[in-house]
């Protein structure tokens, strides 16, 4: 059978890069495109030196139609990942239309083309935001979406419904949108990893910026939460874990294995795990004393949310594996390359 070409958006950033890698080492074509608005051309070259492939790539914005329509008439790919959009969920709410024009622009491009040229399978970054407070945990995919919070969760929201509309309304296109956790680590070669700019809003770059001596103290948003230790639960997925889910959900939609025309599957581990048990399992990991401190809690933070991931583990025949510790000892690792620590 010939090779598969899967179109990568956003591939040079920090899920894109680790998810080309993946789906090259399992024999797939990949074609990457982005515009570098956060991220780098050297993420590209860490995925060419991992995979050993000289791997194409267009800088092009997705929200460049034109740009846009060259990339398809270039290439034949018959799948497209895609996860270029805009990111910050504070400074969405500060700047609303910069992210309802990145993320739903680009998004109905990359529709509006797979539809006109005929490529059947769209595969789509959502989150777990899109449940908010939810009032049941673990959340299954049947739990209900609460109304989102920031411009950023809305614009997740609403391209799940484009793409469930889209595949309702157009013969032969199929999608599934995987609703993320919280990715962190990095790749094991450390060549790969997230590229935060500024300061970091994450917990993971927050920590490890602080052991690398860039940040002073890392401040825990809150210890007065209903949860055993005070502090916020939540789903911590291994970015290799993460990408390979992706592997999973390209098989199964080339492999025409679909049980509908548009799926949703929860990305996760499965297993809740709290800001300070976080924090020591890294101080553990690495063998190092972290500068932290206990402050109050950070708007729009929800108490807990953690994944039901059976859907995924029995429907993609994938699960997370990689232990925590490993994890938080990548994160350190990529960090070190970054600052050239040794
Ligand atoms: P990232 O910022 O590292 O990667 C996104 C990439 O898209 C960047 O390289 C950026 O330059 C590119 N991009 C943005 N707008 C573009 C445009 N108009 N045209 C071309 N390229 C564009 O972010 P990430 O963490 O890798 O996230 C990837 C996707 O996963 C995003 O859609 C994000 O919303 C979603 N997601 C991320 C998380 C997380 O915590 N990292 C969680 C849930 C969902
Ligand atoms: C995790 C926990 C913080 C930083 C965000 C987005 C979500 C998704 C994933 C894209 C929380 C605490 C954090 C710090 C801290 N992204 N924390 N000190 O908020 O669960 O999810 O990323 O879709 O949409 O909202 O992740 O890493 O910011 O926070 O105490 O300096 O760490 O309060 O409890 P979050 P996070």
């Amino acid at each position: 059978m010939a090779k598969q070409t899967v179109l990568v958006s956003g591939g040079a950033g920090y899920i894109g890069t680790h998810t080309a890698v993946e789906l090259l080492a399992t024999g797939y074509d990949v074609v990457i495109i982005d515009n570098l608005s956060n991220s780098e051309t050297a993420a590209v070259e860490g995925v060419r030196r991992i995979s050993g492939v000289n791997v194409p790539f267009e800088q092009v914005d997705t929200c460049d139609e034109q740009a846009l329509r060259k990339v398809f008439e270039r290439y034949g790919f018959d799948s497209v990942i895609h996860f270029a959009a805009f990111k910050a969920v504070g400074e969405s709410v500060h700047e609303p239309l910069k992210y309802y024009r990145n993320n739903l622009t680009s998004f109905m491009n990359i529709c509006a083309l797979m539809h006109e040229f005929g490529r059947p399978n769209i595969l789509f970054s959502s989150s777990a935001t899109v449940y908010g407070d939810a009032d049941t945990l673990p959340v299954t995919e049947q739990t209900p979406r609460k109304p989102a919070t920031s411009p950023y969760g809305n614009t997740k929201q609403m391209a799940e419904d484009i793409l469930r509309d889209c595949c309702a309304a157009y013969d032969g296109m199929y999608g599934v949108a995987l609703r993320y956790f919280n990715p962190i680590g990095a790749h094991p070669s450390a060549l790969i990893g997230e590229l935060p700019r500024g300061v970091p809003q994450n917990l993971v770059p927050y920590i490890t910026q602080t052991a690398a001596g860039i940040r002073e103290c890392l401040s825990i948003f809150g210890n007065d939460y209903p949860t055993p230790d005070g502090t916020c639960l939540r789903d911590y997925i291994d970015i290799v874990d993460l990408a390979k889910a992706h592997v999973a959900t390209i098989s199964r939609m080339t492999q025409g294995r679909m049980k509908q025309r548009y799926e949703i599957f929860n990305i996760g581990t499965g297993r809740p795990v709290s800001v300070l048990e976080l924090v020591h399992g890294f101080e553990k990991a690495n063998g190092l004393k972290l500068n932290y401190r206990i402050v109050g809690r950070r708007a729009g933070d929800v108490p807990a949310v953690w994944a039901d991931t059976r859907l995924a583990n029995e429907e993609l025949g994938w699960r997370a594996e990689r232990p925590l510790e490993e994890t938080l000892r990548a994160a350190w690792a990529w960090e070190k390359h970054l600052r050239k620590i040794q």
